[in-house]
């Protein structure tokens, strides 16, 4: 049974809606066709994976929309592939009555976003997520970027899509181990903001887009974040605010450093990082031990790992730790739980007691 579903993000200055279903596919076309009778372009950015899983679904959307489309990963939020992304839009004469469609995970969506918040100062984007993630997280929120090599999303901009289609019927081509990585960030926003989804992921794990929880799981998480968002787009408040998102994100970035990207999918080294922050949380005296053993339990029956696979030098994961981005002055801010559900911003912890948790969680 389909039933569709609809939020709307209020930021400062914009106002759009994320469509959840599983049959967007005619509203999509219509909003494509509606810029097109208006004169304007529509062009597509996309990546070859998504290419050839979903070859059926570009047919749909008729030969007139042209399609760019960029290795898989990672290696495609460069420099180098933003330019041929704005190349391909002026060589397609997109003026700025034009759209341009990011159609993939958290990687095109953040080139195409952030080639569409660029170019000609600024064109209209949609979003039409295809991973798990980037439902629940990269396309909410604004924020779209590439890497250099000083680092990860170090250049960037904040541009709101007019509209996100998430079409769960897309998420049935992606590899199941993407598919765990991406209900990561679903289990997070349980532990951070809402009780009542973790009761929901502990009674019975969702396994996959078949679930007909999904598009439920999808607006929730929507909803979570851009409650977190809006309350703080540009991540500018004290404490606490978009900050919260990065629960987990303080040991699983440590974990993804240290033992070298492609080990771990994202998630699975969040998975880790959530049973970190739940430990910390537990010997700060916030939950209780068997509130650990409830996360651990969801976690694990996500199909994540909820230690290390094999012990990696807690010295390492310290020290890079220390080199995260969101390090400020030297002060090393983890994201703790009050409660299953409610997460703050700590500004210090014993780096002892830091140490005695990655042992916990397999380190050497
Ligand atoms: N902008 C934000 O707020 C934000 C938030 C979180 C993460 N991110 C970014 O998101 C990126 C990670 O996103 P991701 O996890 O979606 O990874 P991804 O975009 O690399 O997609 C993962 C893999 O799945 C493939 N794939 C995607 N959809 C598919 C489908 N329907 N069928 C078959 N294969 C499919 C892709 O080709 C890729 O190989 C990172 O670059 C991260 O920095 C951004």
């Amino acid at each position: 049974m389909s039933s569709q579903k609809q939020v709307i993000v209020e930021t400062a200055n914009s106002s759009y809606p994320i469509h959840i279903g599983r049959d967007l596919g005619v509203q999509l076309k219509e909003q494509v066709e509606s810029v097109r009778s208006k004169g304007a372009l529509v062009a597509a950015v996309t990546d070859r994976n998504v290419y050839t899983a979903q070859s059926a679904w570009f047919a749909s959307l008729g030969s007139e929309v042209p399609v760019f489309v960029v290795p898989a990963g990672e290696t495609s939020k460069s420099v180098g592939k933003f330019a041929e992304v704005l190349d391909f839009l002026a060589e397609h004469k997109l003026d700025r009555g034009g759209v341009v469609l990011a159609v993939g995970g958290g990687v095109v969506g953040d080139l195409a976003g952030y080639a569409a918040a660029s170019y000609l100062r600024g064109v209209r984007f949609i979003q039409i997520p295809t991973t798990l993630l980037s439902m629940v997280d990269s396309s909410v929120g604004g924020k779209t970027g590439i890497n250099i090599s000083a680092g990860k999303n170090l250049v960037g901009a904040f541009h709101q899509p007019i509209a996100v289609y998430s079409d769960i019927e897309l998420l049935k081509t992606m590899p199941p181990r993407e598919f765990a990585s991406g209900m990561a960030e679903v289990i997070k926003h349980g532990m951070l903001q809402d009780s009542e989804l973790f009761d929901l992921l502990e009674a019975a794990p969702i396994n996959g887009p078949a679930d007909h929880r999904m598009e439920s799981v999808v607006e929730w998480n929507c909803k979570i974040k851009a409650a977190v968002v809006n309350a703080d787009e540009k991540e500018t408040a004290a404490s606490g605010g978009r900050a919260l998102l990065n629960l987990g994100h303080t040991f699983g970035h440590a974990i993804e450093n240290v033992a070298g990207y492609g080990e771990y999918l994202h998630g699975e080294a969040i998975g880790i990082g959530l049973v970190a922050a739940g430990i910390l949380s537990q010997r700060l005296g916030h939950i209780s031990e068997d509130d650990v053993v409830r996360i651990r339990k969801v976690v694990a029956t996500h199909r994540l790992p909820t230690s290390l696979n094999k012990p990696l030098s807690t010295e390492k994961l310290l020290a890079a730790m220390r080199l995260d981005k969101k390090v400020k002055a030297g002060v090393i801010r983890f994201v703790i739980m009050k409660r299953i559900g409610q997460a703050a911003t700590i500004e210090s912890a014993d780096m002892d007691l830091i140490s005695d948790i990655w042992r916990e969680c397999g380190a050497s």
